[in-house]
């Protein structure tokens, strides 16, 4: 499995892999668009030998905040190791570009995600009461200090 950046050419099978996702970030095909349309996002994918997209992560750099605002691997793909290695190119981006601190949101109840980003060295540092809807559900704020 190999990590490159995303280009426009990924963003069919980005959608198509987040839309069987319920706990991904809900996202439409136009905010999925903008990812290749604004300065300040960076996507990476993960990919078969064939070049085949298994899996994304999206991080948003906001001067030296940086989020990371969805990551999905394929369920066929699941623990293998993917999601943590989308996780970590993410962070060390940031952390090239001079970031002091990466966070995140994520559902309370969503323990796979909670688990990896904990393995990637990720502290509760909030919450945020009822922050998603369908379901109601508070949010977790995770921080990952990168100083
Ligand atoms: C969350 C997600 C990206 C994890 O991807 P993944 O490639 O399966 O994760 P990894 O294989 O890298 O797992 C890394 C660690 O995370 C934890 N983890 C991942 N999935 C888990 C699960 N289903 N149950 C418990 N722990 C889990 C484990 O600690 C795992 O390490 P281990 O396999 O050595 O025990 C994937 O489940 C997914 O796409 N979910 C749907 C979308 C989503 O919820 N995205 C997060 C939005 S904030």
């Amino acid at each position: 499995m190999n990590i490159r950046r995303a280009t426009i050419d990924d963003l069919t099978a980005m959608i198509g892999m987040a839309a069987v996702a319920d706990t991904s970030a809900r996202w439409s095909a136009g905010h999925f668009a903008q990812i290749f349309g604004e300065t300040g996002r960076e996507a990476f994918v993960a990919v078969t030998p064939e070049d085949a997209v298994v899996g994304f992560v999206v991080a948003r750099a906001i001067t030296v905040e940086w989020e990371i605002e969805n990551v999905v691997v394929s369920r066929a793909h699941r623990r293998q190791g993917i999601g943590k290695a989308l996780v970590t190119t993410a962070v060390e981006r940031a952390r090239l570009a001079g970031a002091v601190r990466i966070h995140l949101e994520v559902r309370a109840s969503n323990s796979a995600a909670i688990r990896l980003y904990a393995a990637a060295g990720f502290q509760e540092t909030g919450r945020r009461m009822e922050y998603y809807s369908d379901p109601n559900e508070d949010a977790l704020l995770l921080t990952l200090p990168l100083t």
